[in-house]
């Protein structure tokens, strides 16, 4: 399924945006940030809106700023951002810590702060983490800005407080700071099937003690388990005034008693209600110390600004694929770039699977960063470099991580090698010599139906070490 014909706005600033989102009264406008959850329902005809307001390259909504005693986190910070951010690992590291576990580097490459909160999906991580740390979201429509507590933010299944004609602007979280002699502790905890699949049930907490270790503050909030984030407080008030590692246990059961969870393909209700007693349990037991006390008077004055908004990069026009600029003249606002790429490109080396960014097949790069071509319009990539996997060799002439691909039995059908070579060319130019672990991590959002996982990690491995990295011993059959 391809999505139904719509116009994309492109907005150039905050104002822009919320004037476009009140241009078109009697018709379904939506604004698109990284696309990573509406992409998939475009595709899927599961939403046919009329007009896209595209805020993705505005970039007074692309910044993370240390306020001093709060961060302001701008709607269109990516998520792997959040994940890399010195502010944010700094002064917000449950933040920090829970993004990590959204879905796959390249999701998170693409997805935004601002878009997870206003999908609110009941497993996402973020939309329980600014509840636990009493954030507000910041919004702005036609009679200005407003401010919303997260704690009332989500209101329902994939339902927000946001107004139709409304923008989510920025996200305000209270700073993680220690105080005085007490001390603040977090913990964060999630089962999914896989890494990078949504959880099945997810949990942070925020402890504040006192000098003697009794606890005077507690927050414990659960996701996957209702229509919005669950705020536990029968387990909050079990751990309250007690100092006890006993009571970890204590508030695990309360926490287990209060929600009320529906079963699904995924869970029953009943296996939910126990892994919201265990992951809180291992939350509270894990829990890590803020030390940001002492440091505190040296905030208040950074900022970052957003590497990967989608800005044009160059004022030529058209994107850069593979090095030769391409006209995007004529191509149909709702184009996905894979079909940009495959039919009027010609360039089929980049293949479709899933078309809902599970598969990574369509993986390609965008200035060097590793995305889902199927989740991204063949327009957001104006003014910036497209790399595909035509770019890397040539039959005759294959590049040294192809190279060790074919002498180490990476691949069969060959239908997941193209995502999975770029996936692994963007690992080993981070990092040159992955272990194992950190190898099946990087690919485990790049399916392989034939092959099977050990080749292709052995391929990796010897590819680490660039052009004249060790080959298999093994001798070539074909
Ligand atoms: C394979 C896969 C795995 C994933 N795994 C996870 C996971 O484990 N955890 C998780 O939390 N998420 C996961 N996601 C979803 C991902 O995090 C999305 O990035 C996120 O849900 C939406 O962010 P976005 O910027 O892509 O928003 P978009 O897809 O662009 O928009 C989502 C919705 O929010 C609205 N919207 C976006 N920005 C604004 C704004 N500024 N103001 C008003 N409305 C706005 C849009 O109109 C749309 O309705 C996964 C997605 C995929 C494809
Ligand atoms: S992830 Fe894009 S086609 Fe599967
Ligand atoms: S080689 Fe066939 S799907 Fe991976």
């Amino acid at each position: 399924m391809k999505p139904a014909p719509f116009q994309l706005h492109r907005a150039q600033s905050v104002s822009d945006a919320v004037a476009l989102l009140g241009s078109f009264p009697d018709a379904d406008v939506k604004v698109i940030a990284g696309g990573q959850s509406l992409v998939p329902l475009l595709n899927f005809r599961l939403a046919r809106p009329d007009h896209l307001i595209d805020v993705s390259a505005v970039a007074e909504l692309g910044s993370v700023r240390d306020e001093g005693e709060r961060i302001r986190i701008g709607a269109m910070v990516r998520q792997a951002e959040l994940v890399t951010s010195p502010i944010v690992n700094e002064r917000l590291p449950l933040v920090a810590e829970a993004v990590s576990h959204i879905g796959h580097r390249h999701i998170r490459n693409r997805g935004t702060i601002g878009g997870s909160l206003a999908h609110a999906d009941p497993a996402a991580e973020l939309p329980a983490v600014v509840v636990a740390l009493d954030a507000v979201v910041g919004v702005e429509g036609p009679n200005g800005r407003r401010e919303v507590p997260a704690a009332s933010f989500v209101t329902g299944w994939f339902t927000t407080d946001l107004a139709d004609d409304e923008l989510l602007v920025d996200v305000i979280v209270p700073a993680m700071t220690s105080n005085g002699d007490g001390s603040l502790e977090w913990g964060f905890e999630e089962l999914a099937r896989r890494d990078g699949d949504f959880a099945t049930v997810l949990v942070a907490t925020v402890v504040t003690r006192d000098p003697t270790g009794e606890v005077t503050d507690a927050r414990i909030v659960a996701g996957g388990v209702g229509s919005t984030p669950v705020r536990c407080r029968a387990a909050e008030a079990a751990l309250v005034g007690s100092a006890r590692v006993a009571d970890h246990a204590a508030a695990g059961r309360a926490a287990g008693n209060e929600v009320e969870p529906i079963g699904d393909v995924h869970a029953t209700a009943e296996d939910r209600v126990e892994l919201v007693e265990v992951l809180v349990r291992r939350a509270l037991l894990g829990a890590r110390r803020v030390v940001a006390a002492a440091t505190t008077a040296s905030h208040g004055s950074g900022v970052e600004q957003s590497p990967l908004s989608d800005a044009p990069r160059s004022s030529e026009g058209g994107v850069r694929v593979n090095g030769e600029l391409r006209a995007l003249d004529g191509v149909p606002d709702r184009r996905l770039l894979t079909d940009w790429l495959r039919d009027d490109l010609r360039l089929t080396g980049t293949h479709v699977g899933c078309e809902h960014g599970v598969c990574g097949a369509c993986t390609v790069l965008l200035d060097g960063e590793p995305i889902r071509a199927c989740l991204t319009l063949a327009r957001q990539a104006e003014g910036r470099a497209v790399t595909t996997i035509e770019d890397l060799g040539t039959p005759d002439d294959l590049h040294w991580l192809q190279e060790a691909f074919r002498a180490n039995h990476g691949l069969q059908c060959g239908f997941c090698t193209p995502g999975i070579v770029l996936t692994a060319l963007d690992l080993l130019g981070r990092n040159p010599n992955p272990t194992e672990e950190q190898i099946r991590r990087e690919l485990s959002g790049n399916i392989c139906r034939c092959t099977g996982y050990v080749k292709i990690v052995e391929a990796v491995r010897a590819a680490a070490n660039g052009p004249s990295a060790p080959r298999s011993p093994l001798p070539e059959t074909s």
